[in-house]
């Protein structure tokens, strides 16, 4: 099953170098392109998520292609990411009067780009929700409102707003309670910030569990917003580590276990926040038999609300649909989990299972 998505990259000298290449054909379809105009009639033919364009080669073999995707119903919202040598982008600049189109200047770190990649595709998600019936809408646009929110304001440093992180998961808690929530789980899977996705899927799966056992009110809103912070931790880690297709090896693993620490470390700065959320945030990696992270925790000194996130955290990783792999049916998710009597409550499981099939 193709789950990549589609770019095209128009590059008529060869500036892109081939290991950017490599490492983006990892993560999406890349379709190559000598000039514009061969690229243009290409996106006619079938629109692309998005086009990385070199700057000379928009110059010299460009073929309008930036005034003809504008003045096209069908290619106007397609993103273009224009990369250079001059400072300032005047080539591009002169060129487009979009507001999806942007300029990356050389040097940049491959991060860089991957990053812009991902904000430039999911501005264009976005701007499909707001054809979305009002209340999915406001679910979706609050929370990845607030998620953006909550990663500048540890990019930066700065405490994060408990208040209005709860807020804006209030929605999400509202419309599990009135089980409306199948509407969310589909449309967010169309977002290309993965850890917003997953977030909002384990706060959905979350509050969905809880409810089905008796969670009401304020409560049922922790595991809402608990859901959504679990992994702020991963704001730090690189979207090379985070996007990688295939095993990480044992440097990138250690990288990524560290995001589990990390967000309680953020949590722990922050004021307001609630012990319920500070187990699922710190706790969601934690095993039965102390084979998990950070901690090492056993059995005992697991709560109910720590392996149901686990159980959660684990069927939300196995049903999300990734660049290099497919999503898992709930079936295959629910045999893996199953499979792992040592380490995951199978009570739960078994409780989990039923609210997920009734649903
Ligand atoms: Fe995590
Ligand atoms: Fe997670």
């Amino acid at each position: 099953m193709q789950t990549k998505t589609r770019i095209f990259v128009i590059d008529g000298y060869r500036s892109v170098p081939k290991d950017l290449l490599t490492a983006l054909s990892r993560i999406y379809a890349v379709s190559g392109y000598m000039d514009g105009g061969e690229a243009l009639d290409a996106m006619h033919q079938a629109p692309p998520a998005l086009v990385i364009m070199d700057e000379q080669t928009l110059l010299r073999k460009g073929g309008k292609i930036l005034s003809s995707k504008r003045a096209s119903t069908q290619l106007k919202w397609v993103p273009f990411i224009i990369i250079g040598n001059t400072p300032d982008g005047v080539l591009f600049s002169a060129e487009s009067e979009s507001a999806t189109d942007c300029y990356l200047q050389r040097p940049f770190h491959y991060n860089r780009l991957f990053e812009q990649i991902s904000s430039s595709l999911s501005q264009s998600v976005e701007r499909d929700w707001s054809e979305l019936p009002t209340r999915e809408r406001r679910i979706l646009t609050g929370t990845v409102d607030e998620f953006k929110k909550i990663s500048r304001a540890i990019g930066e440093g700065r405490p994060l707003n408990i208040e209005a992180a709860k807020e804006s998961c209030q929605p999400l808690a509202d419309c599990v309670s009135d089980s409306q929530y199948q509407g969310v789980l589909s449309n967010v899977k169309n977002h290309h910030n993965y850890t917003y996705v997953h977030s909002m899927r384990v706060a959905t799966y979350l509050s969905v569990f809880g409810h089905a056992i008796g969670v009401r009110g304020d409560d049922l809103l922790i595991l809402s917003a608990g859901g959504l912070l679990h992994d702020v931790g991963k704001v730090a880690t690189p979207q090379s580590v985070l996007d990688k297709a295939g095993k990480l090896d044992e440097g990138e693993w250690l990288v990524m276990k560290q995001h589990a620490e990390q967000s309680g470390v953020i949590l722990d700065s922050t004021a307001g926040v609630n012990q319920g959320m500070r187990i699922i945030a710190e706790q969601h990696h934690e095993k039965l038999d102390g084979s998990g992270y950070p901690l090492g925790l056993k059995a005992p000194q697991l709560s109910e609300l720590a392996r149901m996130a686990a159980i959660v955290d684990i069927f939300g990783a196995l049903t999300d649909r990734r660049s290099y792999k497919p999503a898992f049916s709930a079936d295959k998710a629910f045999s893996i989990l199953e499979d792992m009597s040592s380490t995951i409550d199978q009570y739960l499981v078994h409780t989990f299972r039923e609210v997920v099939e009734s649903g």
